[in-house]
């Protein structure tokens, strides 16, 4: 770790985690996130010749462990549906000084490519699943997708070895609230660690609401009739999920507070989109364009200099403070598909 250079942002936050989004592209259409009526047949997601390419990635990626990345999540859209993602797996896990490489998938591709993305080094696999109850998830993936397809993603990726596997579900008020505790037994009993994220104000087209949020000391309590659970400590500074051990056995189980227990104070997330603009935050407005550079032939040194710069510029707290700041900007916020969750 000797040559790497310890870059801080404005508010003194190392850079510690890159988060890769490979594609805008899904094949799901989960109603807070790509809604079925705007993300159509006619809608044009970006041409293959607009997405970094693997070396591009690569490289780009190799810059950022030496400015502190310990940590990569490939994420999309869907990464799944990006051809050959494999391979990019393999060139990132080959990087020296990177301890971590993990991806976020709707798991429906992976009876296919679970065993495909072990042996290319992947560590580890997180895949949303917001309900085990067929008929809502069928309604909230947009595309009538039932909740087996998952369950068999989820079962091929355990067979090739990721264990335990965390499963994301986003909870709504209203429309899964009431099935989280089934989700939470389920997965514990296969040993893998459900989290529930509160339902956030990403992108333009969700109509968020905080009445549509379950405040995740409401699931926990909800959660606690039936699984008794008790906090325990963080993996890592910064952690995103607080956890939560079963008391009468060895499950775990998290939750994401990120609108009602914001925790920017420790993020060190930077984000690329699939058309290689750095994102400093998830709700962010501008990304800072690394394609053109790169393709005018840029050098190391100088891609070094402008991811440097955009780090040392930040100052995004976003969660922190959008109560205060709620609708006091036009500027459009970057949908959560396009960077990743
Ligand atoms: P681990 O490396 O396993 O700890 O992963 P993680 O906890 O970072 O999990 P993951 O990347 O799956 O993130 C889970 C969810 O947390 C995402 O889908 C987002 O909804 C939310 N999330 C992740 N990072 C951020 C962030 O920086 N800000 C906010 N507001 N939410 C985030
Ligand atoms: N609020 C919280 N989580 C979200 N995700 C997508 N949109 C939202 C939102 N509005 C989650 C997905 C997936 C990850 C990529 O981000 O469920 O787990
Ligand atoms: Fe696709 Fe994930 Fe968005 Fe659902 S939340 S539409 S699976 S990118
Ligand atoms: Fe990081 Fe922005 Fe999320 Fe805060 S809101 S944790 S700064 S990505």
């Amino acid at each position: 770790m000797s040559d790497k250079k310890e870059i801080k942002d404005q508010l003194k936050r190392p850079i510690r985690d890159l988060r890769i989004s490979v594609t805008d592209r899904c094949n799901f259409r989960c109603s807070y996130c790509m809604p079925a009526e705007i993300y159509g047949d006619r809608y044009k997601f970006l041409e293959q010749d607009k997405l970094l390419t693997f070396e591009e990635i690569t490289r780009v990626t190799n810059i950022a462990v030496k400015l502190g990345v310990e940590k990569v999540r490939i994420t999309g859209g869907e990464p799944l549906v990006r051809k050959n993602i494999d391979i990019l797996v393999r060139l990132i896990s080959e990087i020296h000084n990177l301890s971590d490489i993990a991806m976020t998938t709707n798991g429906y591709l992976l009876p296919k490519l679970a065993q495909t993305l072990k042996n290319a080094g992947l560590k580890r696999l997180t895949v949303s699943l917001d309900t085990l109850n067929d008929d809502i998830f069928r309604q909230m993936n947009g595309r009538n997708f039932g909740v087996k397809s998952v369950l068999k993603g989820i079962e091929a990726a355990s067979l090739a070895g990721f264990q335990p596997i965390k499963i994301n579900s986003v909870v709504q008020k209203g429309i899964n609230d009431h099935t989280i505790t089934d989700l939470a037994k389920y997965f514990i009993n296969k040993g893998h660690i459900v989290r529930f994220i509160e339902y956030m104000d990403v992108g333009t087209l969700n109509n968020w609401n905080m009445k549509h949020v379950v405040p995740a000391k409401d699931i926990i309590s909800k959660i606690n009739e039936t699984i008794p659970v008790k906090p325990i400590k963080a993996q890592y500074h910064g952690e995103v999920a607080k956890r939560y051990r079963e008391i009468n056995g060895p499950g775990e189980i998290g939750v994401i507070t990120s609108v009602t227990n914001p925790f920017c104070g420790g993020c060190t997330r930077l984000r690329l989109s699939p058309e290689g603009s750095l994102y400093t935050c998830l709700f962010g407005t501008r990304g800072t364009d690394l394609r053109g550079p790169i393709r005018d032939g840029a050098s190391d040194q100088e891609l070094v200099e402008i991811i440097s710069n955009t780090w040392r510029m930040r100052n995004d707290r976003y969660s922190e403070t959008r109560n205060i700041n709620a609708d006091k900007t036009n500027d459009k916020k970057v949908e959560m598909y396009h960077i990743g969750g």
